[in-house]
């Protein structure tokens, strides 16, 4: 027998449950990551990779995450201790839960950090800091907010206070009424932004850098990094989705809702590449600044176009609600765990949670100027968590969930969740998520590593 309901609460319909899963997913990832990791690596081939790995790793992974989430109903960890004794397999299937909350705690650190700078940002933008200057002068701004640790550490505080007060009274309440309102709205300020890509004259080229797909760009590297993209992105391998499932009732199609939320998640990507790369090639700018890439380019059409005080200020807080809303998800698992195994109430589990995610934040702030000395591998800390997570523990942790998921589980478990009888669909997930998943991540992986 599963438990129909989560003792953390209940999302109220089906649609509360895309809403809160879609905030997760859109986020910074989609308008701060994605343009900037994409002109890094060369634009149309690590795009094409993205999607694919969206379409054949990513959807049927989302699945698969709701569906174990629903079936145990409580924090990642529990859930994979629960489901594995169901299936007589080892209690060891819930490191892949903890690995989840490692995974959680780094993201949110340096996620947290660029968080702040958005709401920075928003003060900048009403200030009417951008109002007619040029790409020096903006980037110059740039550069002077990232050299300075107390302004970026008294933003990355209120984030996180901001994120355990949500987490705190129960993301359930809240987060719903959110999402439904300022979604819409960021969907139509991007496209006011791609209209106005459109007036720059470069276009064409951005688009063209977009879809034109380079193979001789495509390093081992590359396709990593938009594999781990695709994760990041749909929120996938480290248990946010998870256990979002396990507030989601047993009704709910898991395959409509996944089909839905990714495909909003792509899409706000594209758009904000399709705004962002014509700016980059009208100003002669490099697509390869790297993290600050958004930053130092959208300003510049905030302060060229009619209105672009108010516009760049209304832009720059709903990619606010966007992080926080992904910013919940990366916590919640971390505090289910708390308050089912430590006892905690949510206020406790949620602050303690959070001091910590913010003291691995100040290394993160850190690291872009007075600890940019100090390196791992070659990165400073914000850049090796993000890499770290994004394209070793979230694809490893999404690897784990798909053989789970295809070969652990009962066969007739997952037809019993997914509901969507043995049809094609049914065998179509089942192929993808034993075989082309699991092996595709693993291919990447050995490719990085030049395995081959
Ligand atoms: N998907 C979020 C974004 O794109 C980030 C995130 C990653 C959230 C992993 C939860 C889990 O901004």
């Amino acid at each position: 027998m599963t438990a129909t309901t989560s003792i953390h609460g209940m999302w109220s319909s089906r649609l509360a449950f895309i809403l809160a899963a879609t905030g997760s997913a859109v986020g910074l990832g989609n308008i701060w990551r994605f343009p900037y990791t994409a002109g890094e690596y060369g634009g149309g081939a690590f795009v094409l990779v993205y999607l694919l790995c969206v379409a054949g790793i990513g959807i049927p992974i989302m699945m698969a995450e709701i569906m174990l989430g629903r079936r145990g109903r409580q924090s990642p960890i529990n859930t994979m201790l629960a489901l594995a004794r169901q299936e007589g397999k080892p209690a060891a299937w819930q490191l892949l839960g903890w690995m989840g909350i490692v995974s959680g705690f780094l993201i949110l650190s340096f996620y947290s950090v660029i968080a702040g700078w958005t709401m920075a940002y928003v003060v900048r933008a009403a200030a009417g800091v951008f109002h007619g200057a040029d790409a020096e002068t903006i980037g110059a701004v740039f550069d002077g907010f990232v050299a300075d640790p107390e302004r970026l550490l008294a933003w990355h505080t209120i984030f996180m206070v901001l994120v355990v007060l949500v987490v705190a009274r129960g993301v359930a309440s809240g987060l719903e009424q959110a999402v439904r309102f300022l979604m819409p709205a960021l969907f139509v300020l991007l496209l006011v932004l791609v209209v106005y890509a459109m007036t720059t004259g470069e276009f064409a080229a951005g688009v063209s850098f977009m879809f034109t797909p380079d193979f001789s760009k495509l390093s081992g590297e590359a396709v990593l990094s938009a594999m781990g993209q695709a994760f990041f992105s749909l929120s996938l391998g480290m248990g946010a989705i998870m256990i979002y499932g396990s507030y989601l009732s047993s009704q709910s199609s898991i395959a409509g809702n996944t089909i839905i939320i990714a495909g909003l998640d792509s899409l706000v990507a594209i758009l904000a590449g399709l705004a962002i790369f014509p700016i980059v090639f009208a100003q002669g700018l490099a697509p390869e600044q790297g993290a600050g890439l958004v930053f130092k380019v959208l300003p510049i059409a905030f302060g060229q176009m009619p209105g672009g005080q108010l516009f760049g200020t209304v832009f720059f807080l709903l990619l606010v609600f966007a992080a926080w809303t992904s910013a919940i998800s990366l916590l919640e698992p971390i505090v289910a765990w708390l308050v089912e195994n430590r006892g905690f109430n949510r206020v406790r589990a949620s602050a303690l949670a959070g001091l910590t995610v913010w003291l691995l934040g100040i290394t993160c702030l850190l690291s872009l100027n007075v600890w940019s000395e100090v390196q791992v591998f070659g990165l400073g800390f914000l850049a090796l968590f993000d890499f770290v997570t994004a394209n070793v523990l979230l694809p490893l942790g999404g690897l784990l969930i798909a053989v789970f998921a295809g070969w652990i589980l009962s066969r007739a478990a997952s037809v019993d969740e997914l509901d969507m009888g043995e049809r094609l669909g049914y065998r179509l997930w089942r192929l993808l998520i034993r075989f082309v998943a699991p092996i595709a991540v693993a291919i990447v992986f050995l490719h990085a590593i030049q395995v081959f």
